[in-house]
């Protein structure tokens, strides 16, 4: 399954080409983000794919998973700067996160399941006009990424990659692919794909924290800038969360392929999603097009190989969600190849040992609600979740090692 020695060469080359330098931040200094992944680590030296490396990171279902107490005290930061709105995540129904006695268009709430969209300056749902936004979730999947980052390369074409974290976990061969490539920017779905807006703050940390260290990890020390909620679920409680502990933009969408349900759903096919694709690439510019789509299948990926000749032939400008509102796509780094500064921060699980002195983190709101990832996203399948299928109970041995005082919150 791992092919240790092409890993560890990859790994090798990468860590040579990417880390060296240093320069100006893109992030305030002062910024949450930024002091988070300070931490320096020590002892990384497992290869990327082996058993010890994934040991650093979560295996199974997150729920109640250990978090490095450096997160939580970001957390209660925010929470005590009044960031944080104390609001209960969501309840799901029906395959619906619903708020009962609530609005979710409210502006307490805002869902963007129910299509209200939150501020314009962190969160954004339409192109700039003219421009395609090119991004692909769910990845790296063995199936069927390597076939799209091959045509991307061949095409000098830049897209956004929102990863799940447990997928890199498995194809951390496919996630280093994506990233030497320099035209590819690597954001942040979640940990297992859950509804975002039905966890606890807690957990909300948990799985935005963990895919940040893991990319992190693989790519030089850059800390991705950019997320996608799995289904697009996000609420007021959750924006604040990704955008003021973890620095985040957020990019939901304004076209949906549906292409997740080719070979899932009846009636949804390959060509279905080619159809729409372009049809809407023959439509209007303003706003310009951010399509939901998915690595997630080789007909997903097909389908927009198949449609990219009518983008180029309608003179689009088609970019990756950085290019496109020209903001960097890392929060320490520009791009894959321009130098990163000091958040470069080897901090593997194994080393974030929370010091004994350490505030105690506020309490996160405690209303869990389903218990993430394998069962939260039942409606949606396995497939479309792309992490949950493994149903690993395994222990978080290593990690667990490190539980602290914090996880009493649990
Ligand atoms: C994906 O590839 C693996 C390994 O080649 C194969 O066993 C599996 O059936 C494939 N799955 C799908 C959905 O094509
Ligand atoms: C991609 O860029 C390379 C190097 O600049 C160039 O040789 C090649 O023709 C480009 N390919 C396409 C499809 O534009
Ligand atoms: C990455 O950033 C550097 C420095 O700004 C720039 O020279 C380079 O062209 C960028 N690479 C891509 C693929 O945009
Ligand atoms: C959190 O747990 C405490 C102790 O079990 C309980 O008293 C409190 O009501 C819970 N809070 C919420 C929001 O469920």
């Amino acid at each position: 399954m791992f092919r240790a020695t092409a890993f560890i060469l990859l790994a090798a080359s990468l860590a040579a080409s990417a880390v060296v330098s240093s320069g100006a931040p893109y992030h305030p200094e002062d910024h949450p983000a930024v002091a988070l992944f300070k931490r320096q680590g020590s002892g990384a030296t497992a290869p990327v794919g082996s058993p010890e490396w994934k040991a650093k990171y979560p295996q199974g279902p997150i729920a109640g998973t250990p978090v490095p107490a450096a997160w939580l005290t970001a957390y209660d930061n925010a929470v005590k700067a009044g960031k944080i709105p104390q609001l209960a995540p969501s309840v799901m129904e029906n395959g619906n996160p619903t708020y009962p006695g609530m609005d979710p268009m409210s502006p307490e709430i805002r869902s963007a399941t129910y299509q209200a969209r939150g501020d314009d300056t962190i969160e954004k749902w339409d192109a700039p006009a003219n421009t395609v936004v090119v991004s692909f979730d769910d990845g790296p999947i063995a199936n069927s990424s390597a076939t799209l980052y091959d045509f991307l390369q061949t095409n000098n074409q830049s897209a956004t990659h929102f990863f799940i974290g447990s997928n890199i976990l498995e194809n951390s061969d496919l996630a280093m692919q994506a990233f030497a490539d320099p035209n590819q920017q690597i954001g942040v779905h979640t940990w297992t794909h859950p509804y975002l807006t039905s966890l606890s703050d807690h957990d909300v940390v948990v799985e935005l924290g963990w895919t940040m260290q893991i990319i992190h990890d693989l790519t030089g020390g850059r800390v991705p800038s950019a997320m996608r909620p799995p289904y697009g679920d996000i609420d007021e409680r959750v924006r604040a969360i990704a955008a003021h502990v973890f620095g985040k933009t957020i990019y939901i969408w304004n076209f949906d392929t549906d292409d997740w349900k080719i070979g899932e759903v009846e009636g949804v096919t390959q060509d279905g999603c080619y159809q729409k694709l372009i049809q809407w690439y023959g439509g209007a510019q303003n706003p310009g097009l951010m399509i939901l789509e998915h690595e997630l299948s080789q007909g997903s990926v097909q389908a927009f190989i198949d449609s990219y000749p009518t983008l180029k032939q309608h003179n689009w400008i088609a970019k990756n969600a950085g290019n496109a509102y020209d903001k960097p796509w890392y929060l320490n780094s520009v791009n894959n190849t321009a130098p990163v500064i000091s958040l470069d921060v080897a901090a593997p699980a194994s080393s974030i040992v929370p010091s004994p002195t350490a505030a105690a983190p506020a309490t996160p709101s405690n209303a869990t609600s389903t218990k993430t990832g394998a069962t939260a996203s039942a409606t949606h399948g396995t497939t479309h979740n792309g992490a949950a299928g493994n149903g690993v109970s395994a222990s978080f041995g290593a990690i667990a090692a490190f539980a602290c005082a914090a996880f009493a919150l649990l």
